[in-house]
């Protein structure tokens, strides 16, 4: 038997307990379905999932969709005013209702024998049904989505985690940019034919960026040593009241959340000193959001529980999701954000405004496929962390404790 197949044999629970502590995960992680089965039910669907922001659907109708793994939501703007997400699956014999990926609607009816749903979720049209069929008991089921200063997140339980302390701590960074009132400028998906893991766990280092994003190692200043990093910020804090711009810190990320709340975070770091704001030659590329006078020269890092992350410039906001597919493939949505009365083509222009995180986005795809190619053959072993990759061992750490709850 080949090493690969005996560690096939070993339980989920002695592949955690064997996972050596600092260093990649095993194999069977990212290959074998019962892991991936069990990530859906205690991660994914247990944790929220950023879906968009509210300025998308502004009337009653407007709707937008969230797949995320074997599931799908409809969010859309009730008859009342309020968001709503619905599980895009029909009563009837579960098709799925809506195709399309956002847009307006009257109705929702279904594509296989047209049963139709009002904007609320109620069933009101069935042909041939008996006459003792109970529509009111065939509306669509409800998801949980909720609302956080602006921003849609969606979870697929019924018994989400709170959002209280998310919503208490980051009021007051969130309205230093006025995310509320922001506006979605731009949005792409990325497809990545790798594990959903894979694609965080790239997110969450970065030891690559100097050999794989020379744009984004121009301006950020993540990789720096430690004491290059703190003159650059000590320059940043310096400048950061006059701008109108505040020093907040918060450190809840998941793996330090409190019982039963989505975990957060938020900080501020420097960009290199000419640098305003996250664009090709470091000048602004729209106008200043929220309460900010000037540019402090810094961007910042909001973590939303496990799958959602912000990176906040002076002068727009870069809203990252990544979601599995499948085992296989993971998507990485990203959003940006400007302010909510800035004008296409006159106060900004999309392709400067997307250009940074376009191409970092486009490289980091190529990296983790490479990553997902090699985790697959059989002379993969796990290998050991560099101190730039702390935030990706605690987030890997998270994962197995997470596997292993009740
Ligand atoms: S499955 Fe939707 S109407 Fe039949
Ligand atoms: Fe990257």
């Amino acid at each position: 038997m080949s090493a690969v197949m005996k560690a096939d044999a070993r339980s989920i629970a002695k592949l955690i307990a064997d996972q050596k502590p600092g260093y990649s995960l095993d194999q069977r992680f990212y290959t074998d379905p019962d892991i991936y089965a069990l990530e859906l039910e205690r991660i994914v669907y247990r944790n929220w999932i950023l879906a968009g922001h509210v300025s998308q659907l502004p009337k009653p109708g407007d709707f937008k969709l969230l797949n995320v793994a074997g599931e799908s939501a409809i969010i859309v703007r009730g008859s009342d005013g309020e968001l709503k997400a619905f599980a895009n699956v029909c009563r009837h014999r579960g098709s799925l209702v809506c195709l399309t990926s956002q847009g307006h609607a009257d109705k929702f009816s279904c594509p296989y024998h047209g049963w139709s749903y009002d904007i609320d979720g109620k069933l009101f049209a069935a042909r041939n049904m008996p006459d003792d069929f109970d529509m009111a008991a065939h509306s669509l089921k409800p998801v949980s989505v909720d609302v956080l200063h602006g921003l849609i997140l969606i979870c697929f339980t019924d018994d989400p985690l709170s959002l209280e302390g998310a919503k208490r701590d980051l009021a007051e960074p969130m309205a230093m940019f006025d995310l509320e009132n922001l506006k979605v400028a731009a949005q792409k998906s990325y497809e990545i034919p790798a594990n959903w893991k894979l694609s965080i766990e790239n997110y969450q280092e970065c030891y690559h960026c100097a050999t794989a994003h020379p744009e984004y190692a121009r301006m950020h200043t993540l990789m720096l040593d430690r004491a290059k990093r703190e003159r650059v910020q000590d320059n940043m804090l310096a400048r950061m009241a006059s701008c109108g711009v505040k020093d907040i810190y918060f450190d809840y990320i998941d793996t330090a959340a409190r019982p039963g709340e989505m975990g957060y975070g938020y900080s501020r770091t420097a960009l290199f000193d000419k640098y305003k704001t996250g664009s090709k030659d470091g000048g602004p590329v729209a106008p200043l959001l929220g309460k900010f006078t000037d540019y402090d020269g810094g961007a910042s890092d909001f973590s939303l529980g496990a799958f959602s992350f912000l990176l906040a410039y002076s002068d727009h906001v870069v809203a990252y999701v990544f979601t599995p597919v499948d085992q296989n493939n993971s998507n990485c949505e990203i959003y940006w954000l400007v302010r909510g009365d800035a004008v296409a083509g006159k106060d900004y222009d999309v392709d400067a405004l997307t250009w940074l995180w376009d191409i970092t986005t486009q490289a980091d795809k190529e990296i983790i496929v490479n990553n997902s190619r090699g985790v697959h053959s059989k002379y993969y072993q796990p290998g050991p962390f560099s101190g730039m990759e702390r935030a990706e061992r605690i987030y890997i750490e998270w994962i197995l404790q997470e596997l292993q709850r009740p």
